[in-house]
């Protein structure tokens, strides 16, 4: 296995403390997405959105990563080939667990975006509407992060990295949300072998070549250990 590609959700952070989105008590059953994840609801009511990014920014600064997030580091470190990690997630767990090079398809809770003239910096602790941007100086500024209706980010390198993978794993994500839970198809329509690593199996578990279902905790070092000590 030369290149293996992961995918990564919110589940594999779910043990640091950070809540999924779907999962019973998720973000989504709390919040209304519509409100706080999309352009519409930050142009009604920008308070509410900064709100609810602020608090997830604490949560995550206060979170630590857990041992599904090192041993995808070890790995990174110590496979023969290249191993990339695509995030959907917003929190920055894989790189404080010693991940590199880590592409964050969703944006990151750490920057801040202009709505105005793109210009990027990093996002302090609590970010308001009248927040000025440093370039344009307007005050709209936003959490860096893919709301409902946006393209994600870095889409060109990842298809790149798909189509390169000889293993393809999506480990702590429920398949709902495209483009990402389309990955494990178009690594599939490469060439590569599929593997998902999950609480329970995904909306897309069918497609898989094969499957480990438990807490991110375990099935990720297990894996991680089966794979560099065969190496
Ligand atoms: N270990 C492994 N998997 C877990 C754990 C755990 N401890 N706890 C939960 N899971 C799994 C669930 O079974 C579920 O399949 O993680 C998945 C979480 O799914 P979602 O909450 O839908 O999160 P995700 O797939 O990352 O969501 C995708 O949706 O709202 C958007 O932009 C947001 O990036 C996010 C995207």
């Amino acid at each position: 296995m030369t290149n293996i590609v992961i995918l990564t959700g919110a589940g594999i952070s779910a043990e640091s403390g950070l809540g999924t989105f779907r999962d019973k008590n998720g973000l989504w059953t709390k919040y209304d997405l519509n409100e706080v994840a999309t352009p519409e609801g930050f142009a009604r009511n920008p308070d509410l959105v900064h709100d609810f990014y602020n608090a997830r920014r604490a949560n995550c600064q206060n979170a630590q990563p857990n041992a599904a997030h090192s041993a995808l580091a070890r790995l990174q470190a110590q496979h023969w080939g290249r191993v990339t990690i695509i995030t959907q997630n917003v929190d920055d767990l894989h790189e404080r667990g010693g991940a590199t090079d880590v592409i964050h398809m969703h944006g990151r809770l750490s920057g801040a975006l202009c709505a105005a003239c793109d210009h990027r910096w990093a996002a302090p602790a609590a970010m308001s509407p009248t927040d000025l941007c440093p370039a344009c100086n307007k005050p709209v500024s936003r959490p860096d992060i893919v709301w409902f209706g946006e393209m994600p980010y870095h889409m060109d390198e990842i298809y790149k990295h798909l189509s390169d993978a000889d293993l393809f794993v999506a480990i702590g994500t429920s398949g709902n949300v495209y483009p990402a839970a389309g990955f494990v198809a178009d690594a599939r329509a490469s060439g590569a072998k599929t593997l998902e690593l999950n609480l329970e199996p995904s909306a897309t578990a069918g497609i898989f070549d094969d499957a480990h279902f438990g807490p991110a905790t375990i099935i990720v070092p297990q894996w991680v250990s089966e794979l560099v000590d065969a190496s």
